[in-house]
């Protein structure tokens, strides 16, 4: 899997970068600024309380860091927890772990959860269980129990063009087909074949808006939410509804989605695929969209 360097990001937080896939796990923004303002707050934990079972999925678990900072995030007194986890690779979690500063970073309570993950795959208390599935996400989905839909999706794979697998459209109609009513998924990619895969698996699309310290741009990421009977409001803390902008993304030849049919392919072989798809899709050029709104 090549090997992990150790790099310190812009708020202090460290965070790695994989050989293997040739990209950082955070942006240099700070690892720890982007869990807690892409994951933890538009997450809204202030919506579950004591009585109700909040589910949560971290799709690439990696250091932690979301998983972290969504326990850290629990209103008082809490809902009972029922939490995944899906990891191909144990020395992320670890190399962590052996950071002094990484752990001082946690609550007791967060940081024994995350030590329980490392070594005995999850734990489980009366009001909080967890439990870590090993191994390629594709695969490991498959172990979450069917009748019990996710109130939280955490996705945080590499992006798009290094590890297709985690956002084929078959994939992320998978993730959203587990969401319940009312559910929300949350990711930092902006990419509009993900963007569009999730809208055509019936989610409803918002911007997560800006990060702090981050290069300026138009969004940070992305929160597709399964429809209750209560809509979900057009703007909140962190996101907004797609600006015209993003909605007319979806429908350049950005958005052909990542294909994986079988679960089993290799990313070189999604990204050819789409890379022939893309040729002769007749979708408007994602440069033409680019001169169009850079012209308003
Ligand atoms: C961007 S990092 C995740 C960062 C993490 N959320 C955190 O807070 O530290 C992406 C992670 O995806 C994992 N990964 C890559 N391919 C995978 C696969 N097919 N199944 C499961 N995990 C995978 C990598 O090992 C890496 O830890």
């Amino acid at each position: 899997m090549g090997e992990l360097n150790a790099f310190p990001t812009a708020d202090g937080s460290f965070s790695l970068h994989s050989e293997h896939f040739d990209e950082a796990f955070h942006n240099s923004a700070g690892a720890l600024n982007e869990a807690r303002v892409k994951f933890a707050q538009p997450a809204e934990l202030t919506r579950f309380s004591s009585g109700q079972t909040l589910r949560i999925l971290d799709v690439c678990i990696g250091l932690g860091y979301n998983t972290a900072v969504v326990l850290e995030a629990m209103p008082t007194p809490a809902p009972t927890v029922q939490w995944w986890g899906l990891e191909l690779d144990r020395r992320p979690l670890e190399l962590a772990l052996e950071q002094a500063r990484f752990c001082s970073t946690w609550s007791t309570s967060v940081l024994q959860r995350l030590i329980s993950i490392r070594d005995h795959d999850g734990w489980d208390q009366p009001e909080s269980r967890g439990k870590m599935l090993w191994g390629d996400a594709r695969k490991t989905l498959d172990q979450l129990p069917q009748d019990e839909p996710l109130d939280l999706i955490l996705h945080d794979a590499f992006s798009p063009g290094r590890c297709p697998q985690l956002w084929s459209e078959e994939f992320l109609y998978d993730l959203a087909a587990r969401l319940a009513p009312g559910g929300r998924l949350l990711t930092y990619s902006r990419a509009a074949a993900i963007r569009a895969s999730l809208q055509r698996a019936g989610l409803q699309l918002f911007s997560l808006l800006p990060v702090p310290g981050e290069r300026r741009g138009w969004s940070s990421g992305t929160m597709a939410v399964k429809q209750a009977d209560i809509n979900v409001v057009e703007t909140g803390t962190g996101w907004r509804s797609l600006a015209k902008m993003e909605q007319e993304h979806l429908h350049t030849r950005a958005a052909v989605p990542f294909r994986d049919p079988t679960g089993e392919d290799e990313a070189e072989v999604i990204l050819m695929r789409r890379n022939t798809e893309q040729q002769h899709c007749g979708l408007e050029t994602t440069n033409a969209w680019q001169h169009r709104w850079a012209a308003k």
